[in-house]
Formats: C-alpha cells, sequence, structure tokens
C-alpha cells in the first residue's frame, strides 16, 4: 500500500488499498502482537466481496499489513464479521501440540441470483497464531434460515464459551453457550433494548472492571455494546452500549439507560480486543465511519482505498458525578508515535497560541488541554476555549472547543472543510458536559485530549467522559493550529502539542 496520500491516516490504521470496514476478530496474544482483521474488499473501494484484511501491531499504532486471511469460500458466499478467541486449553480439538491456536467464527452470507439467502456461523481455526486459517469442515456450527443472522463476537466465561449474535431485523441480540466452539447452544435473547434504529449488527458482551475515582478496582460489570444501522439520531449508523451482570446465560441490564459510545457520527462496529487479562481495561478501536456516506468519501476516487479505523481505546466503567456508571472511552497509550513537543503552554485566563504546523511531515498531532479552578460563578456566554485547524491555502477550517456558558458543551464542526460535500455529511456535534469534575463545586476542572491526522479528528473530553470522533476531506492539507482561551482571570489553562510520527513506513 501507498500511504502518502494528503488525505490518509499516519497514525490510524486504514488499508493497503479498496474498501475497509468493520474491525473483526480482533486478539492480543501471549506476546504481545495485536492481531485486528476487518471487514474488507481488495478489489473495489465500495463494499462488497467482503475477505478478512489481517494486520498486526506491538503497540496498537504501527501496523504491519499481513496476507488476507479469510476468502470467500465459494462464489457469492461471503465472510462477513465476527470475532477470534485464543483456544489456549485446546478445548476445541483443534490445536493438540500448541498453546497459541487461534479460532475465528464469523458469519458466511449467501446470495442467490435473485436476494440474499442466510446468514450462518460458521468457525475456521489457525495453527500459525493467527496469520493463516483452515475452514472447519462440518461448517455451518449455527445453522440458519435467516438472512438477517450474523457478527458473531466470542468470549470465555468461567468454564464455557459464549457468543452474542445478532437477530438483526428482530431487534435481539441471541447468546449462544459451546464447550469447544463447534456445538453450540441457545441461551437466551437480549431484546429491543435502547434505539433500535433498522436494525442491531455487531453485538459485543465484555467484562470490564469498575473503578473509583482514584482508579482503584471496586467491582466488575459487562458492557453490551450494540451496532444500530441505519437510524442513529444523527443519521446513518452508532453503537450503544448498556451496563449489566452476566451469569454465563443472561445479560441484565443494570438500569433501562441507552448510553451512545460517540458523541459524533465516525465510530461504528467497534469491537472489544480477546485476551486482555482478567481484571484490566479493555482495549477497543472501531470503524471510523458511517454507512450514510462510507462508500462516496473521496479518498476512493482521489487515493484508492476507503476508510480508516479509530485510535485505540481504553475502557473501563466508573461513577460520573449526577449521570451514574458510565464506560470511559480514553485514547490508548500515545507515547510510540509522540515526535517533539511543539508547545508546553500555560496562561491565566486568557491566552492564544497559534501554530504553523505545515513542516510536521506526518500532518498529524496530539493536543492536551487541562483546565484548572475555572472560578464556575464567573463563567458567561463568552467564556469559551477555542482550538481550530485551518488550511491557509484553501481557507478550509475544523472547529473545535469548549462553550462554557450555559450547559457547557464540547463543540465540532466540520462545516468549514468544503473538500466533501453529500446531504448526510453532517456538519456539527456537541455533548453536554454534564459529567465533568468539579461541576457540583464553584471551582471546576476541565480537560481534553485530542488527535489530528489528516483526514480523522478524535476528541477524549473529560478523561473519556465523552468521544468524539470525525472524518473530514480538506481539498488542502489543514497545517495552521489555533487556540483561543477566553476564561475567567484565576482559571489556569495548559496546553500541550506534540507532532506524531508517521507510523507507515
Ligand atoms: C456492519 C455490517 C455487519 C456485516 C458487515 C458486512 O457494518 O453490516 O453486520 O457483517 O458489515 O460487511
Amino acid at each position: 500500500g501507498n500511504y502518502t496520500g494528503d488525505l490518509r491516516p499516519q497514525v490510524h490504521f486504514s488499508p493497503p488499498q479498496g474498501f475497509m470496514n468493520d474491525p473483526n476478530g480482533m486478539f492480543v496474544d501471549a506476546e504481545g502482537t495485536w492481531h485486528l482483521y476487518y471487514q474488507y474488499n481488495p478489489t473495489s473501494v465500495v463494499a462488497g466481496n467482503q475477505h478478512w484484511g489481517h494486520a498486526t501491531s506491538k503497540d496498537l499504532y504501527h501496523w504491519v499489513n499481513q496476507p488476507i486471511a479469510l476468502f470467500p469460500p465459494e462464489e457469492r458466499v461471503y465472510v462477513f464479521s465476527g470475532s477470534a478467541v485464543l483456544d489456549v486449553n485446546n478445548t476445541s480439538g483443534f490445536f493438540p501440540d500448541q498453546d497459541n491456536g487461534v479460532v475465528a467464527i464469523f458469519t458466511l452470507a449467501r446470495y442467490y441470483e435473485n436476494g440474499a439467502g442466510p446468514q450462518t456461523q460458521n468457525i475456521a481455526y489457525s495453527r500459525d497464531g493467527g496469520y493463516s486459517f483452515e475452514y472447519y469442515d462440518a461448517n455451518p456450527v449455527i445453522d440458519s434460515t435467516s438472512s438477517q443472522f450474523r457478527d458473531p463476537k466470542v468470549i470465555w466465561y468461567e468454564d464455557h464459551w459464549v457468543a452474542v449474535i445478532a437477530y438483526a431485523q428482530e431487534f435481539a441480540v441471541g447468546l449462544f453457550t459451546s464447550p469447544d466452539l463447534k456445538t453450540w447452544t441457545f441461551a437466551s435473547n437480549f431484546t429491543r433494548h435502547g434505539l433500535l434504529g433498522a436494525q442491531y449488527e455487531c453485538p459485543n458482551l465484555v467484562k470490564m472492571p469498575v473503578r473509583d475515582a482514584d482508579g482503584a478496582v471496586i467491582d466488575e460489570k459487562y458492557v453490551m455494546a450494540v451496532s444500530i444501522q441505519p437510524g442513529a439520531p444523527l443519521g446513518g449508523s452508532i453503537t450503544e452500549y448498556f451496563l449489566g451482570d452476566f451469569n454465563g446465560t443472561h445479560f441484565t441490564p443494570l438500569d433501562s439507560v441507552t448510553r451512545l459510545t460517540d458523541f459524533a457520527k465516525d465510530n461504528y462496529a467497534a469491537q472489544f480486543f480477546y485476551g486482555v487479562p482478567d481484571g484490566q481495561n479493555q482495549v477497543n478501536l472501531g470503524w471510523a465511519s458511517n454507512w450514510q456516506y462510507a462508500q462516496k468519501v473521496p479518498t476512493g476516487n482521489l487515493e484508492g482505498w476507503r476508510s480508516a479505523m479509530t485510535a485505540p481505546r481504553v475502557n473501563y466503567i466508573t461513577e460520573a458525578p449526577r449521570i451514574g456508571l458510565v464506560m470511559v472511552d480514553e485514547i490508548y497509550d500515545v507515547s510510540p508515535i509522540l515526535d517533539s513537543k511543539l508547545k508546553s503552554e500555560t496562561c491565566d485566563g486568557e491566552g492564544r497560541i497559534a501554530l504553523d504546523y505545515s513542516s510536521v511531515e506526518s500532518g498529524a498531532l496530539y493536543i492536551e488541554v487541562n483546565v484548572t479552578n475555572i472560578n464556575t460563578t464567573l463563567l458567561t456566554d463568552y467564556s469559551t476555549l477555542n482550538i481550530s485547524f485551518a488550511s491557509p491555502a484553501s481557507g478550509e477550517i475544523l472547529q473545535s472547543g469548549f462553550y462554557f456558558g450555559g450547559d457547557t458543551p464540547f463543540f465540532i464542526n466540520r462545516g468549514g472543510i468544503k473538500g466533501f460535500d453529500n446531504v448526510f455529511f453532517t456538519d456539527k456535534f456537541s455533548t453536554a458536559d454534564v459529567y465533568s469534575s468539579g461541576s457540583s463545586s464553584t471551582l471546576a476542572s476541565w480537560s481534553m485530549k485530542a488527535v489530528i491526522d489528516r483526514s480523522i479528528f478524535e476528541v477524549f473530553v473529560d478523561r473519556g467522559f465523552h468521544t468524539g470522533t470525525v472524518v473530514f476531506y480538506p481539498s488542502q492539507p489543514l497545517t495552521a493550529l489555533n487556540l483561543a482561551s477566553r476564561l475567567p482571570a484565576g482559571a489556569s489553562v495548559s496546553v500541550d502539542i506534540w507532532s506524531l510520527k508517521r507510523s507507515w513506513a
């Protein structure tokens, strides 16, 4: 692949060429190698002809493209989304002499001349650590006559495997159990929860630590994530999640609250990596696009590829003031990609930074802003902290920032980027900062981390309580950062900006 195009992310994964959608089969092996598979059409820049592409990484930022892992087994049968597990105890019997066997479980979607045929669940095994797979000779492992039954995600629970699978148009997640990944028994359904959209896709079930305000683990709960498409509140596709308990066969939500993983539009079908040690924070990444326009974005015509993955994120559950338990979605350790520190400044209330980063080869930046000691009784509608990225050549601008007046939301506005126009390509996103630390006292603190990477912008507000992911397609590279803080005197504003190293050779 050629990773030099002006729109090509430099610290995010994108396919060598062709069209990519959902992350699939993600696991981390005993040597600490992260495996990412993905829905892949290697022969075109639109969806269809689904294979499983494959890439590996030691740090979740530097990826090595690997040979395609799963090919369509016959004509008009495609390899749809699914997951993978490490079968260290050889429950499947595929791995008599090794403890690093990998089993992938995925949907095969059959198409007839005149329409969609059944979607069934199938497995393939790898004896070389996940690089090459053999189809099991007694597939499917879960048969069906439905054309809307897909995306198995498997986890281990005490003494058995558990799969969650979407009955897409019945708005149900089916839970199945198995001793060996080959024989599956229906256990329960999780039906009609949250936003229904037009269908449920790519369910995930994962155990996560619950942490107190100091970060200590005080409990554990399960997260059930469901991707809906189309029908997201902002249009197209989005992922929601539920917090609850799981007893090996049934998931019971704690409450009837629907929570979204992202306040913008470009984070879909995220999957949690299998193999993160029990008790640790989970790790996920999602598809940084939206079915509303994924097949139309200009990278296809201009550079021959479409779609990137989000940055990797760390997940745990914590209590947010007023809201109760939430899943934190915070950027994973960025130290492997940090280059030089371009700015490190602190100001009292009011301040400005203008940074020309046209000499940064990657075009990518990492930014941290921490504001402490905000006297909330002095905040007005004019209290803002704005960060923008512009192209002096084309006049295009991507804006973001805190608007501290009123209900103090954080916003992103991609409406000033004119390189891609589509009726569904929504411009503006915001989130109310209801969980901010210190919001109940007069002295408040606010923080954000952000990554901008040529055509993707991600913000993690308040330690990942609110995450916003947007793609944008400027006609000229953005090279000018402007930051303006207009906060009351006494507020301490600290800003750190790093250039990022290209992760692609
Ligand atoms: C979600 C999805 C899945 C399906 C895959 C096909 O984006 O529609 O339900 O398995 O994409 O590529």
